[in-house]
C-alpha cells in the first residue's frame, strides 16, 4: 500500500475530540494517508516519511462532508414552484407528487445517470459521504428501484416509501403498502429507514407503525419532523431513541428537552429555510440545551435544490447563530454521528482519509467567503475524486 504525506497544510481541521478547542486544529500541519486511511497527523516539522509527498501550499484541509440527509432520485425539477414561493405561495408537502410523476416516468438510466451528477457536484463542493433517500416513487417498484440506484453510490441509503400518501389511495391503504410488500422490496437495498411526519403527510401513530416494521427488518429510523409547523415528530423520535431527527425548524421547550434526554441529534437542514422562506430554528439554543446538531443540505427538487455543504454552513452561521467553527463540526462529527458511524468527519489515526483542501488559510473563510468555490481537491478513502 502506499503511504502519502500531505503536507505545508497551514491549518489542519481534526476534529479530535480531546482536543481543548472543538476543531482540534493543527497549524503549519501535515497527515499521512496510507491505503485508504489516515495514519498519522502532526505538525508538519514532526512528519515520519512516507513514499510520497505532496506540498498542500499552506492551504485549510478538513474532514469531508457528511451529508446525512438527501433525496437525490429524483427527475424533473420544480424551478417554477420556486418562484412562486419567491413570490409569496408557501411550501406545501403536495409538491411532491409532482416529482413522483416524473420520477416513476424515468427510466433507471435516467435516475441513475441524474445521481451521478449530483454527487460529482457534491464532491466538488467538499462532501465526502452522503445519505440518500429513496421517496419519489411511492409505489412498490419504483420505491426498490430507487434504493438500487442510490446504492449505486452510498451504503448510506434509506427508504422514505412513507414520504406522502399518493393520490389514488387511503392513508391506511397506502402505509399497509408501506410496511408489507412495499418494505419486502425495499429493505435490501436501506440500511435506514423514514416518514415524514407532519401535517398533510403522516401522523404519529402512521410514522411509529412504519419505523417499527422497519426495526423487524432491521432499518434503523430516522425522522422529517417538525418541518412546517410544531407537532409530535420530534417527541416521537425521542422516545424511539432514533439517532437523528430532521429539519427540527419548530421545536418547543418540551421538544428540546425531549432531544437532549435521548441523546438524538437534530439536523438541520438551512438550506429549506432559505428556499421556502420559512424561520430559521435557533441552533444555539439547542447547543446550549445540550443536544447535539448535525448540517445536512436535505438536496432535492421541491424544498432545497442545493448540494452545497459550504453553503448551508454559511446560513447556519449567518441565520441559525452557530459559531463557524460548531457550524464545520456539525457538517463533518455532526453527520458522522447522525449516521451512528465513527469512521468518517474527523481526521485521526484510523479514520477514513476523506479530506476536503480548501483554496483559502483557514476554514472560517467557508462563511466568510459565502457562494465562492473554495473547494480545490477533494479525496475519499484516500483517493483523489
Ligand atoms: O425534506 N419534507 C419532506 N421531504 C423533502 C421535500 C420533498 C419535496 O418537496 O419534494 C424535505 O424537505
Ligand atoms: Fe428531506
Amino acid at each position: 500500500m502506499t503511504s502519502t504525506l500531505l503536507t505545508n497544510i497551514g491549518e489542519l481541521t481534526t476534529n479530535d475530540p480531546e482536543a481543548d478547542d472543538l476543531l482540534g486544529l493543527i497549524e503549519d500541519a501535515a497527515l499521512v494517508v496510507d491505503g485508504s486511511t489516515v495514519a498519522w497527523v502532526g505538525r508538519a516539522a514532526d512528519a515520519p516519511p512516507a513514499d510520497e509527498a505532496l506540498d498542500l501550499g499552506g492551504r485549510a484541509v478538513l474532514p469531508g462532508f457528511v451529508d446525512s440527509h438527501s433525496h437525490l432520485v429524483f427527475a424533473g425539477d420544480r424551478a417554477a414552484e420556486f418562484a412562486a414561493r419567491m413570490a409569496g405561495e408557501s411550501y406545501a408537502a403536495g409538491g411532491i407528487r409532482t416529482t413522483v410523476a416524473a420520477t416513476r416516468a424515468a427510466t433507471d438510466e435516467q435516475l441513475t445517470s441524474h445521481v451521478a451528477r449530483l454527487v460529482e457536484e457534491m464532491r466538488g463542493q467538499g462532501t465526502t459521504t452522503v445519505e440518500i433517500k429513496s421517496g419519489y416513487g411511492l409505489s412498490v417498484r419504483d420505491e426498490a428501484r430507487s434504493l438500487a440506484v442510490a446504492r449505486q453510490f452510498t451504503e448510506e441509503t434509506t427508504f422514505l416509501g412513507a414520504h406522502v400518501v399518493p393520490e389514488g389511495t387511503t392513508p391506511e391503504e397506502y402505509v399497509d403498502l408501506v410496511t408489507g410488500p412495499m418494505l419486502d422490496a425495499a429493505a435490501p437495498h436501506a440500511r435506514w429507514i423514514d416518514a415524514f411526519c407532519e401535517r398533510g403527510a403522516f401522523d404519529a401513530d402512521q410514522a411509529r407503525t412504519v419505523l417499527e416494521a422497519g426495526a423487524t427488518r432491521g432499518l434503523r429510523g430516522r425522522l422529517h419532523a417538525n418541518q412546517l409547523g410544531p407537532g409530535p415528530g420530534v417527541r416521537l423520535a425521542a422516545e424511539l431513541g432514533l439517532v437523528a431527527v430532521d429539519h427540527c425548524t419548530y421545536l418547543d421547550d418540551a421538544d428540546v428537552d425531549a432531544l437532549r434526554q435521548s441523546g438524538t441529534i437534530a439536523t438541520l437542514l438551512p438550506g429549506v429555510e432559505f428556499s421556502t422562506r420559512q424561520p430559521y430554528p435557533d441552533a444555539r439554543r439547542l447547543l446550549d440545551a445540550g443536544v447535539r446538531v448535525a448540517i445536512a443540505s436535505d438536496c432535492n427538487p421541491g424544498s432545497c435544490y442545493t448540494s452545497s455543504m459550504p453553503l448551508c454552513i454559511a446560513l447556519a452561521v449567518r441565520e441559525m447563530g452557530l459559531s463557524p467553527a460548531a457550524a464545520l463540526a456539525a457538517a463533518t462529527a455532526g453527520g458522522d454521528r447522525a449516521l451512528g458511524r465513527t469512521d468518517v468527519g474527523h481526521l485521526g489515526v484510523g479514520a477514513s482519509a476523506d479530506l476536503a483542501v480548501l483554496d483559502a488559510p483557514s476554514y472560517l473563510h467557508l462563511a466568510y467567503r459565502p457562494g465562492v468555490p473554495l473547494v480545490r481537491e477533494t479525496y475519499v478513502r484516500g483517493r483523489r475524486v
